[in-house]
C-alpha cells in the first residue's frame, strides 16, 4: 500500500492538527479529532478502482474496509490486522417494504461481519493503527458488541484486551464472545456511561490504547459501510439511509463517509441520514428537538441493551452528520422496535433488538410523510440475530400463541398439536 495522501488528527472544532502517529483521542481544546487527509484525494479515486477490487484474490481486496484504503487509512500492509471483514449483503424484501410502506427499501446486513456487527469495520482499521503505534493493549467500554469485536482483533493480532461492561445488562450471546475470545472482563457496576467514562480514565493511567469510537481510526472503518452500500447501488445513491443511533459513533461515520463520496464526485447526490433512538435511550433526539442547541443526558432504558447509552460520546461529530445531510433524528419505543424486528425476523432475515430501529424509523417518518413512498431507502441491519437471543425468543412469546410446546414422542400427540396450531 503505498501512502499517495499525507493524513493526520485534527480537532472538529478549533482546527489544530497533530501527527498521525500520536496517541491521542482529543484535541487540547477538548474536542474530538478527526482523519483528514490531503484536500482533493477523494477527488483523484474513481469508484471503479474500487469496483476492480471485488473481484480481485488480494486479501486487502476482499475486505470490504481494505478495499477503500486510500480513504480509510494508510499503512503498510505488514501492520493490517483484517479477518477480513465488510462484504455484506444488501436485501430487498417484498413484505418489509410492504409493512413499511416503501417500495425501493433495501437492507444492509452488517449482521453478516466476522463477529456479527458493524463494529468488525471500525476495528480492523483501529487495531491496525493500535499495532502501529505499538499498542501492547487495548481497551473499551461496551453494550457488547464492541468488546466481541475488540477481543477477536486483539486475539488476531496478539495484543491483550480489557473490556469494560455494565454489570448484568449485556447479552449473553456477546459476553460469550468477549470471553470467548479472550478478552478480560470487568463488570462495571453501573451503566454504558459509567463505564465510558472509568475506560478513558484507566487507558489515560495505564498507558492502554482505547479503542472505543472516540478513537478516530475506528470512525474512518466504520465509514466504508456506506461506500460499500453506494457500490452495492452501482454508485446510484439512495434517498435516505437509516441506522440505529447510540454512542453516535455510527451516525458520524455515515456523515463523513458520505461527505467525502459527494465531494470527490462519487456520488451525483447526497443521500439523507435518518438516526434512529430508543425512547428510553434519546439524548440526541431530545437535542435534535430543540435544534440541537443544548446537549442531553438521560438515564437509559431500553430493551435494545446494545444502545442503551445516555450521554453519547460523538455527539458533536454527529450533529454535523445530520445538519451536513439535511438528515432528521426520531425516537421509538421499545414495542415499535420489537414489532420491526419481528418483521425482519419473519422475513427470513433477522437482526438484534437495536438493528430494527432503522426499520422502526422509517415506518414512522413514512407515516408522518416526511420520507415520500417513492423515496429509495436503505436500512443499516448492524447486529445478527443470534447476538441476544433472550430478547428474540422472549418477543416471540409475547406476540403469538405458538411458542415451543414440549410433546411426547408420539405421532398422535404432534397430531394433536398441530392441528390446534397450525390447523395442519
Ligand atoms: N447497533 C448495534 C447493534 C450496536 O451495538 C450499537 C452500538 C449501535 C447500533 C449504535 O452505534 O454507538 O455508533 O451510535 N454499540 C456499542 C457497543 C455502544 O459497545 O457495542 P453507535
Amino acid at each position: 500500500m503505498k501512502p499517495g495522501f499525507q493524513e493526520w488528527l485534527e480537532c472538529i472544532a478549533c482546527h489544530a492538527r497533530y501527527d498521525v502517529l500520536e496517541i491521542r483521542y482529543r484535541c487540547n481544546c477538548g474536542d474530538l479529532l478527526s482523519v483528514q487527509r490531503t484536500p482533493g484525494w477523494a477527488e483523484q479515486l474513481s469508484p471503479s478502482l474500487f469496483d476492480s477490487r471485488r473481484t480481485s484474490r488480494n486479501e486487502l481486496d476482499q475486505s470490504g474496509v481494505w478495499r477503500f484504503r486510500e480513504g480509510v487509512l494508510q499503512t503498510e500492509p505488514q501492520h493490517v490486522v483484517t479477518h477480513p471483514e465488510g462484504s455484506t449483503r444488501l436485501y430487498q424484501r417484498p413484505a418489509l417494504s410492504t409493512w413499511a410502506d416503501v417500495p425501493a427499501l433495501h437492507f444492509k446486513h452488517e449482521g453478516e461481519n466476522p463477529t456479527g456487527s458493524f463494529k468488525d469495520r471500525g476495528m480492523t482499521v483501529a487495531a491496525t493503527q493500535a499495532r502501529r503505534v505499538g499498542a501492547r493493549a487495548v481497551a473499551c467500554a461496551s453494550t457488547g458488541n464492541t468488546s466481541a469485536s475488540l477481543a477477536a482483533y486483539a486475539a488476531q493480532a496478539g495484543m491483550k484486551a480489557l473490556v469494560f461492561v455494565p454489570a448484568g445488562k449485556i447479552s449473553s450471546g456477546k459476553m460469550a464472545q468477549t470471553l470467548g475470545y479472550g478478552a478480560f472482563c470487568l463488570q462495571v457496576r453501573g451503566d454504558f456511561d459509567a463505564a465510558m467514562a472509568l475506560v478513558q480514565e484507566v487507558c489515560q493511567k495505564l498507558n492502554v490504547y482505547l479503542l472505543n469510537s472516540i478513537n478516530p481510526f475506528r470512525v474512518e472503518g466504520q465509514k466504508t459501510i456506506v461506500w460499500e452500500m453506494l457500490q452495492d447501488l452501482a454508485w446510484d445513491a439512495p434517498d435516505w439511509i437509516a441506522l440505529p443511533a447510540g454512542n453516535l459513533g455510527n451516525t458520524s461515520a455515515f456523515g463523513k463517509a458520505l461527505l467525502e463520496a459527494h465531494q470527490g464526485g462519487w456520488i451525483k447526490k447526497l443521500p439523507r441520514l435518518l438516526a434512529v433512538q430508543a425512547t428510553g435511550a434519546n439524548p440526541f433526539f431530545l437535542s435534535y428537538q430543540d435544534g440541537f442547541r443544548s446537549t442531553h443526558r438521560v438515564t437509559p432504558e431500553t430493551v435494545a441493551s446494545a444502545i442503551r447509552i445516555g450521554n453519547p460520546v460523538s455527539h458533536a461529530k454527529a450533529v454535523e452528520a445530520i445538519q451536513k445531510t439535511g438528515g432528521s433524528v426520531t425516537q421509538v419505543s421499545d414495542e415499535e422496535l420489537m414489532l420491526a424486528k419481528r418483521e425482519i425476523d419473519r422475513a427470513g432475515i433477522g437482526c438484534e433488538p437495536a438493528s430494527a430501529c432503522s426499520l422502526a424509523g422509517v415506518r414512522k417518518l413514512r407515516q408522518q410523510g416526511v420520507i415520500e413512498r417513492d423515496a429509495r431507502v436503505v436500512c443499516v441491519l448492524t447486529g445478527n440475530m443470534l447476538k441476544d437471543p433472550d430478547a428474540t425468543v422472549s418477543a416471540a412469546q409475547m406476540g403469538t400463541s405458538v411458542t415451543a410446546p414440549e410433546v411426547e414422542p408420539r405421532l398422535s400427540d404432534v397430531e394433536n398439536v398441530l392441528a390446534r396450531t397450525l390447523g395442519l
